[in-house]
């Protein structure tokens, strides 16, 4: 394949955004460096070692190196210096007060303008508040750069499909003056023209995301709360999850209740939409209880496995299933499962964790939470069962092993995501969220 644009991409930060971004733009054509401060993490890539568990991502890097469209490079390395298209892609954690912390942004590009060419498209790939772009606009003019334009362009990957979102958009989105924008669209031109494109204003791009992230977030909460009055009313929530969702209007996916959302997108970019409304004096009341709903959801899993554990958890070892945020992923970030494993040591009980893929919270650790190398191994002895994350081998699970390896054969499943029948005809006390 050739080129598809004639640019000269750099990608600044090597994290889940910028190295998905870096290596599916350069597999669809770009000439990309990627770039970081941390000289292991560059190293390590320039090995071929991928820092965390995306599946698929090491073929796109390895076939994408190969085919000598992308390295990587420390950051002090002269990469920027003949840049056309910078990307950045640094984080923006979360500050104390909700908003999001921009300094690392802002430092990218205070660089960019100090190092990179006339004429260098800046992109915002990082979720950033709306009027970041702008703000970074105004800096670059009083560095006298003025020639930079900042372009928006969310991305919308989700954690464990991120190359087939990058590569199998449902839309792209671009924010910025209409000659940028088309330049930054250019380098997507390898991506199925079925995507629509979306070429807007900054503040328009950068408010979607938050708008994207947020709706999907309330529909979370929502039928989180449905499944807690199912509960109360004896009801099934995975029947109402279904009406609900043949609706057209409405569609059937994010209607999976359970634990609560966690990662580093939904609770963080709730949280900052709130903190840029406040700002604003705009009152955005559906938002906040998304956000509530969520912080509360995991205690409606404590609340059923206390109470299968008789309201007497002392001393009782709990089994949990999935550590990760969600399956398909090694991330713990703002994981559910890490807040119910934090009340059920402060409750005395022994908790005894695994995950296919990702590692316990040091936290927990130290507080002698521990991690098992097989479910199996997990549930030995274990007088309760806790599924948090809806890894498909929890479903394979030889559950007539479990449970005779079990004191007491107990489960409370937080993702609806097992045969409660089933398990019950092996004679397992076993509950649902919201389900009868
Ligand atoms: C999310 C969005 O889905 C992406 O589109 C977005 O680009 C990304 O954030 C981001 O801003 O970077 P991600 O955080 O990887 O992606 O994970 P999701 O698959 O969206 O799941 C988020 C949380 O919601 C998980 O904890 C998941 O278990 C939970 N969830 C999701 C439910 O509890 N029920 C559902 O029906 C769906």
């Amino acid at each position: 394949m050739t080129p598809l644009a004639p640019e000269r991409v750099v990608i600044v930060g090597t994290g889940y955004v910028g190295l998905v971004t870096g290596a599916c733009l350069a597999s669809i054509g770009n000439d990309v460096t990627c770039t970081d401060v941390d000289p292991k993490r560059v190293s390590a890539l320039t090995r071929g070692s991928v820092p965390f568990y995306e599946p698929g991502l090491d073929d796109v890097i390895g076939r994408a190196v190969k085919a000598g469209r992308l390295a990587f490079a420390h950051a002090s390395e002269p990469a920027l210096e003949s840049a056309t298209v910078v990307f950045i892609a640094v984080g923006t954690p979360q500050a104390a007060d909700g908003t999001a912390d921009l300094s690392f942004v802002e430092a990218a590009s205070a660089d960019v303008a100090k190092r990179a060419p006339r004429g260098v498209v800046v992109v915002t790939r990082s979720t950033v508040p709306p009027g970041t772009g702008d703000r970074l606009a105004q800096r670059a003019r009083e560095q006298g750069r003025a020639d930079i334009e900042f372009v928006s362009a969310p991305e919308f990957l989700a954690e464990g499909t991120a190359v087939k979102d990058f590569l199998e958009p449902s839309r792209l989105v671009f924010g910025g003056s209409p000659e940028a924008t088309r330049r930054v669209a250019a380098l997507f031109s390898g991506i199925p023209e079925s995507a629509p494109r979306i070429l807007t204003d900054r503040r328009t791009a950068e408010l979607s995301k938050y708008a994207a992230n947020t709706f999907l977030a309330a529909r979370v909460s929502l039928i989180n709360e449905f499944a807690n009055l199912a509960d109360a009313l004896g009801a099934d929530v995975a029947t109402v999850s279904r009406v609900v969702g043949l609706d057209p209007r409405v569609g059937p996916l994010f209607l999976r209740p359970g634990i609560g959302y966690g990662g580093s997108c939904f609770p963080k970019d709730v949280k900052a939409v709130l903190a840029v409304a406040r700002a604003q004096g705009v009152d955005m009341r559906v938002a906040q209880a998304a956000d509530r709903t969520n912080a509360e959801q995991w205690r409606a899993v404590l609340r059923k496995s206390l109470r299968l554990l008789d309201d007497a958890p002392r001393g009782k070892k709990v089994a949990v299933l999935g550590i990760a945020f969600k399956p398909g992923t090694d991330d713990t970030r703002m994981a559910p499962g890490t807040a119910l494993m934090g009340a059920l040591l402060d409750e005395g009980a022994t908790v005894v964790a695994h995950d296919p893929k990702a590692t316990l919270d040091a936290a927990l650790a130290q507080r002698g939470a521990q991690q098992a190398k097989t479910a199996l191994e997990a549930i030995h002895g274990a007088d309760l069962v806790v599924l948090v994350t809806e890894w498909p081998e929890y479903r394979a699970l030889p559950w007539h092993d479990a449970r005779a390896a079990m004191r007491a054969p107990r489960l409370v499943d937080g993702r609806n995501h097992l045969d409660l029948p089933a398990l019950r005809s092996l004679g397992f006390t076993a509950e649902g969220v919201g389900k009868p």
